[in-house]
């Protein structure tokens, strides 16, 4: 990391104490949102791959840095894996605007100007990102950068230079210690409406938390971009003890982002912020932990290593084709949370040919087994292939999905269901005989077929499998026994339990009676087909009852 992060730690723990009545208001908004209406504006169906300079070269960027970065990664196979735009980040601009109030490049650090950098992307089979925030910079804020050339105020005008100059990715980066979480939704909105109206279609990426109270695990922000920061920024650390705070390691962050799945879909996506894949500070299980969970997690996969230097076992990780697959998988959902006992989590990620993918992560300090269920995964069947992406190594299951965990690692499984499929309908039971002639009938016959009472269409199963003293995680398992497009859980909670944040569901209520419902992706279920969701618990699990309609 740049020395240029120093001073920012120090202005940061200001601007968050000058922001404090601010953070207690947000406090008010500290679980997700429903869902909102997701922008769509055509571009990053999956999650973006690429790269991006910040988090090895700082403030340090230049037009030469860029080109030779964007040849490594054409020369070393990266941009063949999938990594695709190469982002320049903060402190690439002059500090101040021309006469007509337009952005300039940095004349010395960019000699052949921003459109030239663009078209030497854009031939080499890349794509053009780059950085701007609405009021100062990050480092113009920090006093590592002269001027204030924030978009505020001229967001139409940027939005068309930008498409001038062929950038297909901005990263928006609020970088205040002022504003109310709507006036980011406001500030942030006039950005995303000039970038559509600009002409040319550009991913919008967002960061509502720097220099700020932590806006982007709070609310669902895919009404406003294609992907938001969910945490301050990452270090090359596994933790750093922090639970929203700068620096974040990497445990801590997936502590934030993994709860998170029910806002990630194609087209918005929560980034738990760039990778540090390669950067020193983190053993190779951290490395290979941190990749992986990325990419259960649905993230934004943008490298931020020097690629030019990049060794052999560094490669291996990016280049990690079934992580990729999993991350990039058409359905583009964010996998699911369905254990965290704080130490051990498990995450499982629907994918589009029918197979789940399920991480078995360890976020303590010494081996452990970490352990799940292919029903438990949402997969129907009695036997199973477990491709463990790390090794290629294949082994079948009658159900059971389990490992023993090196400290900090993560085995990755890709689960396929073998033999037949379950029926598509309902089994028929026969008749018993019959001993007596029926009366001859002199009403018309009832339909032979007869729409099951509500109720019928679903059953529901609820298991909370690693309670701890005043908490658990309660999962619950939706199986479909006729063909249904929509289902809702009645959970009964005993006095004393509540249930906080839900994945992959929505839930109304917290205590006693509460209806949780299923989200977009998850309510149309074949017959015998099974969904499971998730959430948080305080209290006591014992005595909850979950009964499914549909
Ligand atoms: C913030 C962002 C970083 C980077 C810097 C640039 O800290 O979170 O990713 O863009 O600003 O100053």
């Amino acid at each position: 990391m740049s020395v240029l992060h120093l001073p920012r730690r120090g202005v940061r723990r200001l601007a968050l104490l000058t922001t404090l009545a601010a953070t207690a208001l947000l406090g008010a908004l500290a679980a997700p949102s429903s869902p909102a209406t997701a922008l769509d504006n055509g571009v990053a169906r999956t999650p973006p791959m690429g790269w991006n300079d910040w988090n090895s070269f700082g403030c340090n960027v230049s037009e030469s840095l860029v080109k030779q970065m964007a040849d490594a990664i054409v020369s070393k196979g990266l941009a063949a894996a999938g990594y695709q735009y190469v982002v320049v980040d903060d402190c690439w601009f002059n500090p101040t605007r021309d006469s007509a109030g337009n952005l300039q490049g940095n004349s010395s650090r960019f000699p052949s100007g921003m459109k030239a950098l663009g078209d030497y992307l854009h031939g080499k089979g890349l794509k053009f990102g780059i950085y701007m925030t609405p009021y100062k910079t990050c480092a113009q804020g920090t006093g590592a950068y002269s001027g204030t050339t924030g978009s505020s105020g001229h967001e139409q005008q940027d939005a068309r230079q930008f498409a001038a100059w062929g950038v297909d990715y901005l990263k928006y980066d609020w970088c205040s210690g002022s504003g109310t979480v709507n006036d980011q939704i406001s500030v942030f909105g006039k950005m995303r409406d000039a970038l559509a109206a600009s002409g040319r279609q550009i991913v919008f990426s967002i960061n509502p938390n720097s220099f700020h109270s932590i806006t982007g695990p709070s609310r669902n922000w895919g009404d406003v971009s294609n992907q938001w920061r969910t945490t301050e920024d990452i270090t090359t650390s596994w933790d750093t003890n922090h639970a929203n705070s700068y620096p974040m390691g990497i445990r801590n962050i997936v502590a934030v982002n993994a709860p998170l799945a029910g806002n990630a879909g194609p087209g918005h996506f929560n980034d738990p912020d760039m990778l540090e894949v390669g950067n020193g500070g983190l053993t190779d299980t951290e490395q290979r932990s941190h990749f992986a969970m990325w990419a259960m997690m649905a993230a934004p996969l943008i490298m931020g290593n020097d690629v030019r230097s990049a060794s052999s076992a560094t490669l291996s990780i990016l280049t990690n084709k079934d992580l990729i697959a999993i991350d990039q998988d058409a359905l583009a959902l964010q996998g699911t949370q369905i254990v965290d006992d704080g130490t051990r989590r498990v995450l499982t990620k629907k994918l589009s040919n029918g197979d789940v993918a399920v991480a078995l992560f360890n976020g303590g300090g010494s081996t452990t087994t970490v352990s799940t269920t292919a029903s438990a995964a949402g997969l129907a069947g009695t036997t199973f292939s477990l491709k463990d992406v790390w090794t290629g190594a294949v082994t079948s299951t009658a159900g059971s999905i389990s490992a023993s965990v090196p400290a900090h690692g993560t085995v990755v499984y890709r689960v396929t269901r073998l033999g037949s499929q379950p029926p598509s309908t309902p089994p028929t039971t026969t008749p018993p005989p019959s001993t007596t002639t029926p009366p001859p009938s002199t009403t018309t016959p009832p339909p032979s077929t007869t729409t099951p009472p509500t109720g019928a269409g679903c059953t529901a199963a609820f298991s909370a499998p690693n309670p701890w003293p005043g908490g658990f995680v309660g999962n619950v398992t939706v199986t479909a026994n006729r063909a249904i497009t929509g289902w809702q859980v009645t959970l009964v909670l005993p006095s004393g339990a509540a249930a906080t944040t839900a994945w992959s569901a929505t839930l109304s209520g917290s205590t006693g009676t509460v209806i949780a419902t299923n989200v977009s992706y998850d309510g149309t279920l074949a017959a015998g087909q099974s969904t499971t969701f998730g959430f948080q618990g305080t209290g006591s699990p014992t005595g909850i009852t979950a009964t499914c309609t549909a």
